[in-house]
């Protein structure tokens, strides 16, 4: 495989893997909240930890920029290789802040005891009108979190999202080899 790298280890720093800015999180039921797509939520795995889920903010760059490169070596779902990621950190938190304040798009963590262990998106498919009402959904979680219902936490979280934009169809492409992605 061209260009491969193993980064299994490469997202750990002195920090534990991906520590996220402390930012603290609700555990009431409030979820999507209208303007600007803000979410946050706590819910526990199946391991007894909590996880919160809400935005990506600027701060978080570095962690997703980790996060990204993990991820992308750890399985051959994703659609790219760990080193044909462009954005750095500055870049990421900048794109992460702007969909902070987007009404119609979302770039959600996932925070497990201080470490940002997965994302998932949602973003517009287009802005013409057949296709307005229709989202593109995107998710990974780092290969030591996997089986804990942080996927299906992220994805129940996205479609909350996505139905207080307005969307009507959220759609993940998986390939059916991809039993985890498609059971979630
Ligand atoms: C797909 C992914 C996001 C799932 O995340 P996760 O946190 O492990 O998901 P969850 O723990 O919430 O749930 C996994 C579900 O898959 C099920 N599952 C696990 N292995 C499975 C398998 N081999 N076949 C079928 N179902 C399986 C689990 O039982 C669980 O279902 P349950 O909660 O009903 O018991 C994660 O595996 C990942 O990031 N994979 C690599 C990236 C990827 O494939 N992204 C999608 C690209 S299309």
């Amino acid at each position: 495989m061209p260009g491969r790298v193993n980064t299994t280890k490469s997202g750990q720093g002195a920090g534990g893997l991906f520590p996220a800015f402390f930012r603290p999180c609700r555990t009431s039921a409030a979820g999507c909240e209208g303007a600007g797509m803000r979410y946050n939520r706590t819910v526990k795995l199946k391991d007894g930890r909590e996880c919160c889920l809400r935005n990506g903010t600027e701060s978080d760059g570095q962690a997703v920029v980790d996060l990204w490169r993990l991820t992308h070596g750890q399985t051959d779902y994703l659609l790219s290789y760990p080193d044909e990621g462009s954005a750095d950190a500055a870049q990421e938190g900048r794109l992460l802040r702007a969909k902070e304040e987007s009404p119609n798009e979302i770039e959600m963590l996932a925070v497990v005891g201080g470490a940002v262990a997965g994302s998932a998106g949602v973003a517009a498919a287009g802005t013409k009108y057949k296709v307005r009402h229709r989202a593109v959904f995107g998710i990974s979680v780092a290969r030591e979190y996997w089986g804990l219902g942080i996927g299906t936490a992220l994805l129940s979280a996205c479609i909350e999202c996505a139905r207080t934009a307005g969307y009507v169809q959220l759609e993940l492409n998986a390939v059916a080899e991809n039993a985890r992605a498609v059971h979630v």
